[in-house]
């Protein structure tokens, strides 16, 4: 199955219709996965093995402008991108699942407030406010859970980032991955924080996708990873349900620690720890020896995201001076 049978069986008719404005934007906020997608049972159509759970992050996210043009740019962040990179490419590759016809061409203009390719899901946020404008300027009104299956297509992680607060990725049984899309939980928790340790802001020498495959296909701990998906999942579920803030800060960290610990045992070994994340680590587990409820995440980078309620928020800003605090419900910009 191809992208592009499944667009094709979403928007039906719609499909050869042209766009109904010349312009549209949309916002989108960054995702942090509390329990992680990793591993893909479909590498073409960015379908998972497991189910995955993850917070907005409020006003901090991608911001895209998209409009006719005589022919294809891309500006991120006022850079222009070199549509024959990596990104351009894989850009360029999306938008063509969506081109009625040769001539029509189009202007991407993508505003960032977050650090971009320091592991802040910045990929995510960037496809999913794309995925509104092309829903905006096209007119097509298509649902959510549809929206969700487009910017799945661009990143995995993607289908999570087109709501705020909590959002389940069902991983879907699927072949065309029709039930493979993101929902938002019903839960509001204004307390929480989230605190961004940017360790590094080198380019990671593996990307996710292919340190994803590099792991399924050789750690032999991968096999256990869906039973402790399942389990952890459900134990966030009841955390968010009943703002119980150790049950999720404990569950998303020992989530990310498996999640690494079968990176470590693939061949090549996948290691996104520096030293200086180990460092940061152990002062957070001493932290929490003397009795200061903070938690942390990571993903395929060497940075963390730190996890705490706004009461700690001064006590851990005076052990991480350098971190940015994101308020995942601030009211100022909602998708
Ligand atoms: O969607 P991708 O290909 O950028 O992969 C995301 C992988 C992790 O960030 C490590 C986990 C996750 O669920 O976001």
């Amino acid at each position: 199955m191809k992208k592009s049978d499944v667009v094709s069986a979403i928007l039906s008719e719609r499909q050869t219709a042209l766009p109904r404005h010349s312009s549209a934007q949309a916002f989108a906020p960054s995702n942090i996965a509390l329990c992680k997608y990793w591993g893909k049972r479909d590498q073409e159509l960015n379908l998972p093995v497991t189910s995955s759970f993850s917070i907005s992050l409020g006003n901090k996210g991608a911001t895209t402008e998209l409009s006719l043009s005589d022919q294809d740019r891309v500006y991120l962040n006022d850079e222009k991108i070199n549509l024959e990179s990596a990104f351009g490419k894989r850009l360029l590759a999306f938008l063509n699942l969506f081109r009625v016809n040769h001539d029509l061409h189009f202007v991407i203009k993508t505003q960032t407030n977050i650090p971009v390719g320091a592991g802040l899901a910045s990929s995510a946020c960037g496809f999913a406010s794309l995925t509104r404008a092309l829903n905006n300027l096209f007119g097509w009104e298509l649902q959510e859970h549809e929206l969700s299956i487009f910017a799945r297509l661009g990143s995995g992680s993607a289908c999570r980032s087109l709501w705020q607060g909590f959002v389940e990725w069902h991983a879907g049984l699927q072949e065309n991955g029709m039930d493979s899309y993101g929902e938002r939980i019903a839960a509001e928790w204004p307390e929480l924080r989230i605190g961004l340790l940017i360790l590094s802001e080198k380019e990671k020498k593996i990307s996710s996708r292919d340190a994803m495959q590099r792991t399924v296909t050789t750690s032999p701990l991968y096999s256990a990873w869906p039973a402790k998906v399942s389990h952890d999942l459900s134990k966030l579920k009841q955390a968010v349900q009943s703002k119980d803030f150790i049950l999720l800060g404990e569950t998303a960290e020992s989530n990310a620690m498996t999640m690494h610990a079968t990176m470590l045992s693939a061949w090549p070994t996948v290691c996104y720890f520096l030293p200086e994340t180990i460092s940061a680590m152990q002062v957070i587990w001493k932290l929490r020896e003397e009795g200061l409820m903070i938690f942390f995440t990571q993903d395929a980078g060497p940075n963390l995201k730190l996890l705490f309620l706004e009461k700690d928020r001064d006590a851990v800003q005076k052990y991480f001076p350098g971190i940015e605090v994101v308020d995942p419900y601030c009211k100022s910009k909602n998708a």
